[in-house]
Order: structure tokens, then sequence, then C-alpha cells
């Protein structure tokens, strides 16, 4: 068998299929391998019938195809699957050769599996791709680290089939060792939640608080997407809405609310409370999809809750016009936050992460692709030190310029009893980060009286460490400083 092949994808789900169709229609010669291999033959005369793609009935067969540095590319669920498929290509590839894991892994397992396979001599990526089965089709967002060897041999491959933006500037590039692809994908999916929630509760408030129709909000939604908030989660809520059922009546109306995850946005959460970076609006996105789950305990506590009138007073167009500045206000310190989590990971792992660079990557391609990253990218490009993204001067207009709508919304919202979880602690995050002064005294004077934990004093060096017997019965010895 003659080796042709430039990359084979091993896994024939639709995110698999799209990117094999995807790299096809780029000139690539692509071999589609499936654990159950009646699905290479089912995809090779349908989806992929006429194209030049391969099909492969075993990994030998697959591996012959293949022209070397041999490139395969994982398409599967991500745990076990991917180590089982990575241990059976290490006994039918050669050192130098070149496994990519293109699913939702753990950047964890990432770590693990890149120093695996290059103990091994062989090469590893894990990259995040987003951008739905769409995406995969047309140009995803793809975010490669991992072996850095490995790298130039991929580029003109995952470049070519990635989204652009701008003059052509693909939505790809390396993003940094062992886990760092992941790790960025993973914050992404997280910013996917806290977006999809922040969009879910301004409809919460029109719909409620507003009495606005599907189509009314529908029209909200296509005039906020000529503005600041352009993206593509702001353009499929507004078709959302204005989708019908069989019957004519909203679709949207229709759906059971309960919304399911399959864990990244957990995993963002988890590896923030490892550093100590307060995610506050992804958390918080992260439980409400909790909440939501608890259906008949909500219906339960709903009867003996009874909400009363939730109705906003005032002009509707105004309404509009705040609700939409306190998403923007909130958006941004969504972003903020992620940032600030990536920026304490790379620390951590040793990433030089260029985060200009990731926000171009999501420019484009991605379930968050918008205009704003756009902006944070200008934020990034002027001072890639920056550790607040509000304390950049944009920022800093844009967030002053919605405060006063920002805080009338989230007050009557709590007033009326409706929930704004994202909208509110996106608030309380601003205040936080902008008071000079917390009360953390008390809280210090608090630990040291019950557990001698000792607190710094304003009128002493920072790293000097003192201790009161607050009560006169305590004793002399206090517990040791240490912080996690
Ligand atoms: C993407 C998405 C995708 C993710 C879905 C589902 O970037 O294309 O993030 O990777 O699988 O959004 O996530 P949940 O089921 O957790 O909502």
């Amino acid at each position: 068998m003659e080796p042709r092949a430039d990359i084979a994808v091993v896994g024939l789900a639709v995110m698999g299929q799209n990117l094999i169709l995807n790299m096809n229609d780029h000139g690539f010669t692509v071999v589609a391998y499936n654990r159950t291999t009646s699905k290479v033959d089912d995809f090779l005369n349908n989806e992929a019938k006429g194209t030049n793609v391969l099909g492969a009935h075993s990994l030998p067969e697959m591996v012959a195809l293949l022209k070397k540095p041999r490139r395969v590319m994982l398409m599967v669920k991500a745990g076990a699957a991917v180590d089982e498929f990575i241990e059976s290509l290490l006994g039918v590839l050669e050192p130098g050769d070149i496994i990519i894991d293109g699913g939702n892994s753990l950047f964890e397992d990432t770590i693990r599996r890149v120093k695996h396979v290059e103990s091994k001599g062989l090469l590893y990526i894990g990259t995040g791709v987003s951008g739905g089965e769409e995406g995969a089709r047309r140009g995803p967002s793809i975010m490669p680290g991992g072996s850095p060897a490995a790298w130039p041999h991929v580029k003109p491959i995952f470049q070519a089939i990635s989204a652009k933006v701008g003059e052509n500037v693909p939505c790809c590039d390396w993003v940094g060792e062992g886990g760092a692809g992941h790790y960025v994908k993973m914050t992404h999916n997280g910013i996917e939640y806290g977006d999809m929630q922040l969009i879910c509760e301004a409809y919460h408030i029109m719909k409620d608080g507003l009495g606005m129709t599907p189509d009314e909000m529908s029209a909200a939604f296509a005039e906020w997407n000529k503005g600041e908030l352009e993206s593509y989660l702001i353009e499929i809520t507004r078709d959302i809405l204005a989708k019908k059922d069989d019957d004519g009546a909203p679709l949207v109306d229709k759906i059971l609310d309960t919304a399911g995850q399959k864990g990244t946005g957990k995993w963002t959460v988890i590896s923030s409370q490892e550093f100590g970076i307060p995610i506050t609006l992804i958390a918080e996105a992260v439980f409400s999809r909790c909440v939501s789950a608890m259906k008949d305990a909500r219906v339960e506590a709903a009867k003996v809750f009874k909400s009363s009138n939730p109705k906003f007073a005032g002009d509707r167009a105004q309404w509009v016009n705040d609700i939409r500045k306190a998403l923007y206000a909130s958006k941004m310190i969504s972003y903020t936050q992620g940032y600030m989590l990536m920026r304490a990971a790379a620390k951590q792992y040793g990433w030089n992460l260029n985060y200009g660079g990731i926000a171009l990557m999501w420019r484009g391609g991605c379930i968050i692709r918008s205009v704003f990253l756009g902006d944070i990218k200008k934020a990034f490009d002027k001072n890639p030190g920056l550790t607040n993204l509000l304390l950049d001067p944009f920022f800093k207009r844009e967030i002053k310029s919605c405060t006063r709508s920002w805080r009338k919304v989230v007050s009557t919202a709590i007033k009326k009893g409706i929930p704004v979880p994202a909208f509110s602690t996106a608030l309380a995050f601003f205040d936080g980060i902008r008071s000079e002064r917390l009360p953390a005294n008390l809280l210090q004077a608090q630990r040291d009286y019950f557990g001698a934990h000792t607190y710094e004093r304003l009128d002493k060096p920072r790293g000097e460490f003192f201790h009161t017997n607050w009560t006169g019965t305590g004793g002399r010895v206090a517990s040791s400083t240490y912080t996690v």
C-alpha cells in the first residue's frame, strides 16, 4: 500500500466526519478510521462519496497509508477511549510520529499523555477544537498544545482548515507545551457557559420583568447583534427566539428548563479553586445549570414561595437598553476573570501564553466568537502584561459607561425576585476588585480570635504576622501562617 495520506482521523462521530471533509476540501488526503468499521464504509459511501478520503478497517491498514511522520488525530470521547487508542497506536506507530487528541480532554490528562507518548519517542498534541458541527466543517477555532516539535508538521493542516479573521489570519496558533491547548479550550468553554448564562438572564428579565414575547425579544437580540455585543451566541439566540414549532407557537416556550453539561465548565471552576482565582461568573453559570436541573425541587418550592408581580415599571425600550449594558458589563467581568485564570495557570505550569493570540484564536470559528474579542486582542497587544483587563483604557471607559444601568437592572431584578446570579456576581466582583479596603481585616481578627491564625498589620511591613490574646485567657502560641 502506497503511503499517500497526509493525516488519519480516528472516530467518525459528527466532529470527526466534518473535520475530515474540511481537510479534504483543503487538498489534504485523509484516512478515516473508526472502531466500528462499518461506520467507515457508511461514511465513504455517503458523506465522503466523491471525495479523496480513504478508508481503513484496521489500525495497521491506516498506518500503512500515512506519509511520515505519521499524523493521527483522535476524535473520540474524552476519557478512557483516548488512553486506549494511544496504547493501540503506540503499538503500530514509530518514533517521530504524532498523535493528536482533538476532543475536550481534561488538561491534566493531556499533560500526562504528552509525557507518556514522548517517553516512547513519539510526539503528542492535545488540541481544543471549537465551533461545533458547522465549525468543524467550515472552519473551527483550533487551540493546539503539547510537544513543540510536532507543531511544524501539523501547522499547515490546522491553519488551512481553521476559521479565518481579518486578512485571512487563521484562528489557530501554537498555544504552549503540555496541556496548554486543552487548558485554553477548557477556559473557552467556561467563558462559553458564562456568556450563555448572561444571555439567559437577559432573556429571563425581558420575559418576566418586561413581559416581552419571543418575537419581541428576538428583535431586541437582532439589534444588540449590530453593536458591541455582536457575537455568535447573540445571533443564535435571535434565531432561536424566532423559531416556531409545528403548531406555529414559539419553540423555546416548549423546551424543558433543565440544562445539561458535559463537565468542562465544572473543570474550569475546579482549576480556579486550585489557583485561588475568583472566576465567580463562570462558577455561577455552572451552579445555575445545577439549579435548573433541580426541576422537581423547584416546582415544589414554587408552590410555597410564590413570586409576586415581577413586572418592571417604566419605559420598556429604556429597560432593554439597560439590560444590554448590564450584559455587556458582566461580560467584561467574565473575560477579565477568565484571563486572570489563564495567567495563573500559565505561571503554575510554565506556559508562555500569548493572551492577544488567544483572543485572536477565539475571534472566529468558536462558540464564543465575537467582535468583543477583537477589543481584548487590542488590549493585550498594547500591554501583554495586563493583569486586569478592566484597567485597559478602552475597557475602563466601557465599563464605566455601563455601571448605572447595570446597578439598576441587578437591583430591580433582585427586588422583583427574578434570579440574576451571573449579572449580580459580576457586579459584586467589580465592587470587590475596585475596593481598596475590604472587610477582611475583621475576618482575620476572627480567625486570630478563635484559632490564633495571626494577622498582618497596616502599620507594619507585609510578611510580619501578629497574634493577639483577644480574651486574656488564650495562650501565647500562634498557629502557623501558611495560606493556600
Ligand atoms: C465548542 C463547545 C463544545 C462543547 C459543547 C457542549 O467549543 O465547540 O464548547 O466543545 O462540547 O459546548 O458543552 P456542554 O455540554 O458542557 O454545554
